[in-house]
């Protein structure tokens, strides 16, 4: 590349043109070129001396952690929050994300809530319902332009800030609109740079839509340390806080927490929480359970079955894939007496959850049967299997893992009865 070259960056895009254009052939957008120089020459290499280490002399000693007031919380990060550590949150609109924030900043000793979305009366009403302990003490500020609110974050030296959201706030320098790339891009390096510099933890909240389609969060997950998401249907209670990604610690660990009048609580002993009916099994219901990072959750699948009036039976899953759904009721159709011909089935989880594990495969079946032959499953009793397409129940090596774990809290399972799924057939033994 010549020396003084020139080329035009879309700041809505960072899409790049040797010309200047009225609009982005990418994203469409008008008058969101600007100019920009292109050259690096090497004679122009700068920078500040650089000094090599030996990896051996480089202090491994155990970060310090920093409770966010929240076990489950603490435990998804890995231990707590690391000084200086910079945390992506992200999830739909209205799951609770500046709820579980606001209840951070609140368990923190000295702590920047930065509300760009919400007006201030709004965030003070939250947290009057919040009933937070410090409530008298905690310190808000409204602010949008990055440079604004990066001045008074140095003025009040806080050990945590929390920008909700990184979608609203902008910066004066650069060109495009709040939640753009570009701004995104500026915005989000100010802000971390600045708290690596002063180890300041720093929240960013991430709004996403439905379809994932802000763009802005994925690009921001290369920059920060943590990402996390909070996951769950606004209609149900329970919210499941997932790492992503993790540069101080695993990334398989998961936080329940549930919504309440109060705020979010945490759910510590989330194992037997899905679970519905606890002593007594109804038809239609069998007990399943599936593993997220360390945690065992029993869950319950129910199914209804009910004759169609329609000529193609109706298959609707929710929880579930209903291309899963099908599958499992074409195995029913051929491996056992049992025919879905002319049977709608409805197939969920109990709670609203979401699960792809196909361990939840043989649960699914019983309890799709369950609801044909109109009797129930046994108390006390959990099945977990893949079912192949030739019939066969397949547990793996973490389904031997459950199986303990799932005596361990008084359940009895099957599995070495049926390993054919035809044997379901003599279910005379299994129904009562
Ligand atoms: P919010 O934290 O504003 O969501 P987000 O920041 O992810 O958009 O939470 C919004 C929902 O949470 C709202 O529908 C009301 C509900 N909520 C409760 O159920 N209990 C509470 O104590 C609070 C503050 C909110
Ligand atoms: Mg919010």
């Amino acid at each position: 590349m010549s020396k003084n070259s020139k080329i035009f960056v879309c700041n809505s895009c960072s899409y790049e043109s040797l010309k200047w254009m009225g609009q982005c052939p990418n994203c469409k957008e008008w008058n969101t070129f600007d100019e920009t120089d292109a050259s690096i020459g090497v004679e122009e290499i700068g920078g500040s001396e650089l000094k090599l280490k030996h990896l051996k002399d480089v202090s491994d000693e155990a970060l310090e952690r920093i409770s966010t007031g929240f076990n489950e919380f603490d435990r998804v990060l890995g231990g707590g929050l690391v000084p200086s550590g910079v945390v992506l949150i992200s999830g739909e609109p209205g799951i609770g994300k500046s709820t579980l924030l606001m209840q951070v900043i609140a368990a923190s000793s000295s702590s920047l809530y930065v509300s760009a979305e919400e007006s201030l009366q709004q965030v003070a009403l939250r947290g009057k319902r919040l009933k937070l302990s410090n409530y008298e003490g905690l310190q808000i500020l409204s602010g949008f332009e990055v440079g604004s609110i990066i001045r008074k974050i140095k003025e009040t030296n806080p050990q945590v800030v929390v920008i909700d959201s990184i979608q609203t706030v902008y910066s004066e320098e650069v060109r495009g609109l709040p939640g753009g790339i570009a701004q995104i891009k500026a915005v989000s390096s100010k802000l971390i740079k600045f708290a690596k510099e002063h180890g300041v933890i720093l929240f960013l909240v991430g709004q996403v839509t439905k379809e994932g389609a802000v763009a802005g969060p994925k690009l921001l997950e290369h920059l920060v340390d943590i990402v996390l998401e909070l996951q769950g249907d606004q209609k149900m209670d329970f919210r499941i806080l997932r790492c992503l990604k993790n540069r101080f610690g695993p990334t398989n660990e998961i936080g329940v927490f549930e919504m309440t009048e109060e705020g979010m609580q945490e759910v510590s002993n989330p194992s037997l929480y899905f679970l519905e009916n606890k002593e007594k099994q109804p038809v239609g219901v069998c007990p399943g359970v599936i593993r997220e990072g360390d945690r065992l959750m029993l869950i319950e699948m129910q199914a209804l079955s009910s004759k169609t009036f329609f000529p193609l039976p109706k298959r609707v899953a929710e929880g579930v894939s209903r291309t899963r759904l099908e599958v499992l009721a074409a195995i029913i159709a051929k491996y056992t007496k049992f025919d879905l011909y002319d049977k709608d089935v409805y197939l969920n989880i109990a709670g609203g959850l979401k699960a792809s594990e196909p361990l939840l495969d043989l649960p699914a079946v019983l309890a799709i049967i369950s609801s044909v032959v109109g009797k129930s499953l046994p108390d006390n009793m959990i099945a977990f299997g893949e079912i192949s397409l030739t019939g066969q129940i397949r547990v793996n090596k973490r389904a031997v893992q459950m199986e303990k774990e799932c005596k361990r809290l008084g359940y009895s399972t099957f599995r070495q009865k049926f390993p054919q799924i035809s044997h379901v057939g003599q279910l005379g033994l299994v129904f009562k």
